[in-house]
């Protein structure tokens, strides 16, 4: 069974995700998208509500579950069974961290092995950190958000 976790912060989760999602979900039978509990970091969104969102986008996919966790992610993934972590790479900007994650994931957990998608080229300048800025400001978020939650998303920012 190929097991597949999807870590993020997911705040909130954007189109770009999205199509992350469903790329993964291709590849693998299991995928786990992990929704990541960190007090250091503040967010817009609380951990229940993103979870909560992204089970909504998923609907009944009988392969992907939504979750949280705690702590570092190579254990998370240990405790699923997961031989996987995906991350999307949107654009050269992001390889810098992404490979230095990967290469500290790996050194931890070395049977892991982390798989890079990427999105759509018209997600590759869409991130969660715009949403909530143009969401706060009361911009159109129709080309960042997955529709069924625009509505929500969009008000909870304009607050
Ligand atoms: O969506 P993000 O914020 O880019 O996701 C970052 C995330 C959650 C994947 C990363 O911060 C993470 O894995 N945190 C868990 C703690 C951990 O394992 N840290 C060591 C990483 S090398």
């Amino acid at each position: 069974m190929r097991t597949a976790i999807y870590p993020g912060s997911f705040d909130p989760v954007t189109l770009g995700h999205w199509d992350i999602i469903q790329r993964a979900e291709k590849l693998v039978d299991k995928l786990v998208v992990a929704v990541l509990h960190n007090p250091a970091k503040t967010s817009a969104f609380s951990v229940e509500e993103r979870v909560a969102m992204l089970r909504e986008l998923v609907g009944d996919r009988p392969s992907v579950t939504v979750t949280s966790f705690h702590g570092l992610l190579v254990d998370f993934a240990k405790s699923q069974g997961a031989q996987f972590i995906v991350r999307g790479v949107r654009a050269f900007s992001d390889f810098e961290y992404e490979f230095q994650m990967a290469l500290m994931n790996r050194k931890l957990a070395p049977e892991l092995e982390t798989v890079f998608l990427m999105p759509k080229e018209k997600y590759s300048a869409v991130s969660s950190r715009l949403v909530r800025e143009i969401g706060s400001m009361g911009g159109n978020l129709s080309e960042l958000v997955p529709e069924a939650l625009r509505e929500r998303v969009a008000q909870r920012l304009a607050k």
